[in-house]
């Protein structure tokens, strides 16, 4: 694209849609790269964060240049990739038809899962996962409340017009006479979604603006010529979303009598332990790290992402999702290469000498910022579980069951978990990994097998806030190190 002398080159090229800028502009991440047909003056911020090679081929970060002194053509070299998993074969219960399609969406802040489903026979006729448009203003909820407090509805308008494309192509192929779209995500996405005010997000005493079940007509809202409604379900608060309620209410944690812990390992990991009749919950700013995001390596759970990293005789090696060639590494793969090289250069503090490449392969690397980013969200998640179970008066030994559910591959291995001190070594008999919960429990009240949970039950919820508290800074600072830790 031509970008005129004079214009912002971060804000011309963003506003085309496709450009990734984690830190929003802020000459952080190094990820707006865009190629030039003109050599720019190279900022300090760019001889840090760009190679020899790429600075030869003229590449810059976009944020670098908000007042561009000659008129230049732009390249964005570095856009996400929209990944189509394909068909996902399976069946669900259809408890009572609402529709003919019904298409469950999670609004992850970093991924966003679609799930179609045949209204009668319950068959799943498509899977569709994609990146978040919305990364393009930054990779956390915040940079994305900030943005939209600006006057600035973009982020509302990406993710509706990337979820309405999508429906416009389903409508297209299977010609549905109705449909019935329910949407989870965590607060702020489902707020971005309806163009709801964000602003008592992150204002004492953070409360959501909208908490009830929302009803938009397809019709009306995605101005698509077909029948049916979307229904947006409702938060429990500010930072715990409609995503966690759908596995609350999947998991039937209301009325269950055991012990059980459940962990959402998102962007904003969030946690809900059920003691004793109680539902306690919290979340955490743990990063994008278990979703591979961030990290120079870094990928989702696609084909090519290296799953798994173990020692055989003493040589790393690996495996990738689907056996296809790498193409970076997903967080049951991090996982596993932290607890391996704990073994070796890697020290419990999270210090490692130098960057690793493996196997001559740059797609295939570690360095000391992927460590410390892991780090950081191990830490928050852990001390968020914690904290959980202070709170209830209760230590790891009395639960029954430890429930891990995200994107963060197919399976993580428990052992290499274990190691890092993300699950306690309590845990190894009673974990299971539970994949996207949120999607899951989407689906299974468009199906109405479960009932959304009535505002009385949600009010019930002790939520846990950590911000300020000293036990879990200190906790925090604790699983810092990469070694198990008790309650
Ligand atoms: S360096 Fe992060 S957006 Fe430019």
């Amino acid at each position: 694209m031509k970008v005129k002398k004079g214009s912002n080159l971060f804000e011309e090229v963003r506003s085309q849609g496709s450009l990734s800028a984690l830190c929003n502009g802020r000459g952080k991440c190094g990820k707006c790269k865009v190629q030039l047909d003109v050599e720019l003056p190279l900022t300090s911020v760019e001889a840090k964060l760009l190679s020899v090679a790429q600075i030869k081929d003229n590449i810059r970060l976009a944020c670098q240049h908000p007042i561009l002194e000659e008129e230049v053509n732009a390249a964005n070299i570095d856009q996400e990739n929209i990944v189509v998993l394909g068909l996902d074969k399976g069946h669900v219960n259809i408890h009572k038809k609402k529709s003919d399609l019904l298409c469950a969406i999670d609004l992850g802040t970093t991924t966003v899962v679609m799930v179609l489903i045949d209204g009668s026979s319950g068959e799943v006729l498509n899977q569709h996962t994609f990146t978040n448009p919305q990364r393009t203003y930054g990779a956390d909820v915040l940079s994305r409340i900030e943005v939209t407090l600006s006057h600035n509805d973009s982020c509302h308008r990406l993710i509706k017009g990337e979820i309405k494309k999508a429906i416009v192509d389903i409508v297209a192929r299977y010609q549905p006479k109705s449909m019935s779209i329910g949407i989870t995500g965590n607060t702020t996405m489902t707020h971005l979604w309806l163009n709801a005010d964000v602003k008592p997000l992150i204002q004492i005493p953070y409360r959501p603006s909208v908490a009830d079940v929302t009803y938009q007509s397809i019709r009306n809202e995605l101005e698509i010529d077909v029948d049916g409604d979307i229904t947006v379900y409702p938060p429990i608060g500010a930072y715990l979303g409609a995503d966690i309620l759908a596995a609350i209410a999947l998991f039937d944690l209301f009325d269950t009598k055991k012990n059980i812990l459940f962990v959402d390992l998102g962007t904003n990991g969030e946690i809900v332990l059920a003691c004793n009749g109680q539902l306690y919950a919290t979340s955490t700013a743990a990063g994008p790290a278990f979703e591979g995001v961030n990290m120079s390596s870094g990928c989702g759970a696609v084909d090519g992402a290296i799953d798994h990293f173990f020692n055989d005789r003493g040589e790393l090696v690996f495996t990738t999702i689907n056996e296809t060639t790498p193409v970076g590494i997903c967080g049951s793969g991090y996982i596993d290469l932290i607890s391996c090289l704990l073994e070796g250069p890697l020290e419990s503090s999270g210090y490692m000498a130098e960057e690793m490449v493996f196997y001559n392969n740059p797609k295939v690397s570690i360095t000391q910022k992927d460590i410390r980013e892991f780090q950081l969200a191990k830490a928050a998640i852990r001390s968020g579980m914690d904290m959980c179970l202070i709170r209830a008066k209760i230590t790891y030994e009395h639960l029954d069951l430890l429930m891990i559910a995200g994107g963060f591959g197919k399976h993580i291995n428990l052992d290499a978990a274990i190691h890092i001190g993300l699950i306690p070594n309590q845990c190894k008999e009673n974990t299971v990994f539970v994949g996207n919960t949120s999607l899951a429990g989407c689906v299974s009240w468009l199906t109405n097998e479960k009932e959304v949970p009535t505002k009385d039950e949600i009010s019930s919820v002790k939520v846990i806030d950590l911000a300020g508290s000293s036990q879990w800074l200190q906790l925090f600072t604790e699983h810092m190190m990469f070694e198990g830790g008790n309650v």
